[in-house]
Formats: structure tokens, sequence, C-alpha cells
């Protein structure tokens, strides 16, 4: 169909506006699923009128097509929300190698390109096959298929840095000859060099830190989705990637914050190295714990005037979403003010707990933010901490020796009384152990978060 280079514009420039209001309606809770659909219409828009413009042999396209979509939408029906940064990563990987081999068959087709293009293909080649190669290693991790731990020896960042140079090499002499064997050849060294480089920068970085890695990976995803736009001179892939570029690197930006690390720490520094220590063991705080019963549970919230729920990781894995939303009801029946107070990296992956909660159908306004609960924290009667362990973990606000010390984190510790939901006394993902569980006015609730909310739950209805 030819729909002329002004009609396929206009329709980019749509295209490319939808992506925008989809991205910004990300930024809350309330408008995330909608944004998230504007872009994706804003997607099919730019596939559907780049294959019109294309005048290719659809029969391959449609097949591609169903196979890819089938597997998209199976595993995103499939996917526990546990899981969900795997599977963006294995997404993403997917994006990085389509790059590597959409620059790759540029170049096949056209090898006698200028210079410059020929640049802008290393470009995309190469941080396509590091997005690919490193996205597995980081799906590996994060599925426990390869070990968690950061792999690190003596001289690594030498031999990386001369990975790194060897692909410089071997793309200036690529880019000085793209139309020769020799250059041929020097551009299938770089995606060699590539695909390794992806393997070593990842290696050395623990399977705790895996989500900041995802995040950025995805950012360099768009970076290469960008400059095979140029390639091939599409626009919409070039706006598309430097959108996915510059919003991966944005993410990446507010989590090392959140965690108070800087990416080079994240990147370099092995955390993860060392086994978590056990919560039994003689390090860190230690002290008299007081247990407490469903029952003992219910008579502390049945008499608060506010209560506020954290949500950790453990609310994901028990999958108590929709019982604390059902005893979050209960206790607005019993005229307590409820809010649930959200840390910006609990869980496993940005905004892990927005996503649990909204399909729970906790109402918007009852979400604060760290920085909006933490000034009236000593108003606050009882603090339900859900699973949440390094997020409340006060070793961050006053001892200089702790891995977290610096992070930013709801502090339950100043609220009159603090229910901890945990199943044992273990530490979460930085290792540690937590004083805020031998605090005075801390009583734990051991048991699965689910169960343990249920009986609550039981014990409000009876
Ligand atoms: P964690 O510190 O990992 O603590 C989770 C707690 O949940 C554990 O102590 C565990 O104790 C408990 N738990 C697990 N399963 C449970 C269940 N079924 N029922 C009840 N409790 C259960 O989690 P957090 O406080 O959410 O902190 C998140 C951590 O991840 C931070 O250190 C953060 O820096 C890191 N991180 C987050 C992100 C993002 S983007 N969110 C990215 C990278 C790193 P038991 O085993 O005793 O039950």
């Amino acid at each position: 169909m030819n729909l002329g280079a002004l009609g396929i514009n206009f329709a980019y420039v749509i295209s490319a506006a939808l992506f925008i209001f989809g991205l910004k309606m990300l930024s809350s809770p309330a408008t995330a699923r909608k944004g998230n659909l504007i872009s994706a219409l804003g997607m099919l828009l730019a596939i559907v009128v780049t294959l019109l413009a294309s005048g290719l042999d659809y029969k391959w396209i449609i097949l591609g097509g169903a196979i890819g979509g089938s597997i998209g939408l199976f595993a995103a029906y499939k996917v526990e929300m546990t899981s969900m940064p795997e599977m963006v990563a294995l997404f993403n990987g997917f994006g990085g190698i389509s790059s590597l081999i959409l620059a790759w068959g540029a170049y096949h087709q056209h090898p006698q390109m200028s210079p410059f293009l020929a640049a802008i293909a290393f470009v995309s080649a190469f941080i396509g096959g590091v997005t690919f190669t490193g996205s597995m290693v980081a799906f590996g991790k994060l599925s426990g298929k390869i070990s968690q731990q950061a792999v690190v020896f003596k001289g690594q960042h030498i031999i990386n840095g001369a990975i790194l140079a060897g692909a410089i090499g071997s793309a200036a002499i690529f880019c000085a000859v793209p139309g020769s064997w020799v250059g041929y050849l020097f551009f299938m060294v770089i995606l060699l060099i590539a695909l390794a480089f992806g393997v070593t920068s990842v290696i050395p970085i623990g399977g705790a830190d895996m989500p900041v890695v995802i995040s950025l990976l995805n950012s360099y995803s768009g970076l290469a989705a960008c400059a095979a736009g140029f390639v091939i001179s599409n626009n919409i892939l070039i706006v598309a990637g430097a959108l996915v570029g510059a919003s991966g690197i944005v993410l990446t930006k507010i989590m090392c914050k959140a965690m108070n690390r800087s990416l080079a720490n994240v990147l370099f520094s092995g955390f993860g190295t060392k086994t978590a220590t056990s919560g039994t063991s003689d390090d860190g705080p230690q002290g008299e714990i007081r247990p407490a019963t469903a029952e003992d549970v219910y008579y502390i919230l049945e008499a608060a005037d506010s209560v506020a729920f954290v949500p950790g990781y453990g609310l994901a894995v028990a999958q108590a979403q929709h019982v604390v939303r059902e005893l979050g009801d209960l206790l607005e029946e019993n005229d307590t003010e409820v809010s649930y107070a959200i840390h910006p990296v609990a869980g496993r992956m940005p905004g892990h707990m927005n996503v649990l909660l909204a399909e729970a159908n906790v109402p918007y306004d009852q979400l604060v933010e760290m920085d909006d609960i933490n000034p009236r924290m000593d108003t606050v009667d009882v603090c339900v901490v859900i699973g949440a362990n390094d997020v409340v973990n006060p070793a961050a606000l006053d001892d200089e020796n702790s891995p977290i010390y610096g992070m930013p984190i709801i502090e339950t510790h100043r609220a009159k009384t603090v229910i901890v939901l945990k199943r044992s006394m273990n530490p979460g993902f930085a290792g540690i152990q937590n004083a805020l569980f031998f605090g005075d006015n801390t009583r734990m609730y051991f048991g699965d978060a689910k169960a343990s909310i249920q009986a609550l739950v039981a014990e409000f209805k009876s």
C-alpha cells in the first residue's frame, strides 16, 4: 500500500504522542493501566503503518507475529507477580537481539555504507548484543537457573576494560572499511565481543541487584533500538528507542537513590558476594522478642484509631493483597483510619507494592508515600508490617556499618505499636537482622502473611 511519506510520518507522530501520554499516565497507579493500553495502541499503529508501507511478504510477518504474540500473551497471563522481573529480563533481551539482527541485516544488504552509518550500525549491534546476553544472565540469576552470587575475581575490571577496548578498536577498523571483507570480518568480531561483554559485565553483580541491572539493560535496549532506527531510517523506531532509553535511565536512578547506592556501587561492588547472615546467628541486633497470637493482634487493631499497613516482599510471596484489603475494609467499618505506606523499593521490582494493591482494588487515596507518612509516624497507632524487612530496618538510620546505612526507610519503629508479620527471624534481601523486631513497642506475629491475615479477618468477623 502506498501511504506516502507524509501519511507515514503523520501516523508516526500520532504513535509518538500516544507513547508519551501513555508514559505520563504510568506515573500514577490510578491511570497506569490506561497508560499501558494507550502506549500499546501507539505501538500497534506504528507496526501496522510500517508493515503496510513496506510492501513485504506478509505471510512470514503474520506467521512471526502470531507466534511471537501468542508466546507473549501466554507468558503474560501465566507469569506469577513475583516472577515479573525475570520475564521483563527475558523480553528485554529479545529487544536487544532484535536491534543486533536489524543492524546486521541492514549492513548485509548495503555493505557500502558511509563511515557514519557504519558507526551507528556498530552502536546498535554492540549495545543490542550486550543487552541480549546481559539480560539472559539476569534472567538466569533471578530464576535461580544460575547462581545468584556475584562472580568476582582479581583483575576483573581490567579484563572488562580490555574487552571494551577491543570492541572500540574493532569498530574503528569496521567503520573505516565497512564495504571490504576486512570490515565484514571485524563486524563479526564486534558481534562476538558484544555477546561476551554482556556476560562478563553482568556476572559480577549479585542476583539481589538484578532489578536495577534489568532497568539499566532496558535503557540499553532502547538506545540500541534508537540507533537501529537511524540505520534503517525509521523515525518511530528512533523516537520509541529514545523514550525507552531515557525512561530506563530515570528508573535506574530512582531505584539507586531509594537504596542509597550509586550506580557504580551496584555495577562494580559485588554486592551479594557474601552469603546472607542467618537470623539465628550472633550477628546484628539481638534481644527479646514479643510474639503475638491472632487474638492478641485483633485486640490491638480493634482498639486502634489509625492503622498503617507497610507491605514488603513477603506480601508478594504470600499473595496476601486481597485479604489485606478485606482486613482494611473491616477496620474502616470499625471507624479506624486505614492507610498503606509504600516504600519505593519494597518488593523486588519498581512499583511492586502498587501493582499488588491495585490488583486487590485498594483505593488509591489510601496509598501514602514514605515521605508523607514519616513526618506523622508518631501519631500512627499501629503499623502492620507485612513481609517487609529491609525497608523498615532502623539500622539504615543509625548503624554506619550496616550495608543499608543511608537508605531511606519507613520509620515504623516510631509508631505507637508495631506488628510484624513474617514467618521466622530470617533476614530479608540485604541479609541482615533487624532491630525493629526486638523493639519495646513491637509484637511479632509469626506465620505466612496470608494465613495470618485470614486469621485476623476471622477474628473480626466472629
Ligand atoms: P525484604 O527485606 O527482602 O524482606 C522480606 C521479608 O518477607 C523477609 O524477611 C521474609 O521473612 C518475609 N516473607 C517472605 N515470605 C513471606 C510470607 N509468605 N509471609 C510472610 N512473610 C514473608 O523485603 P522488603 O522489606 O520489601 O525490601 C526490599 C529489598 O529488596 C530492599 O533491600 C531493596 O533494596 C531490595 N531491592 C528492591 C528492588 C525493587 S525495585 N523493589 C530492587 C532491587 C533490590 P521470613 O522468611 O521470615 O518470612
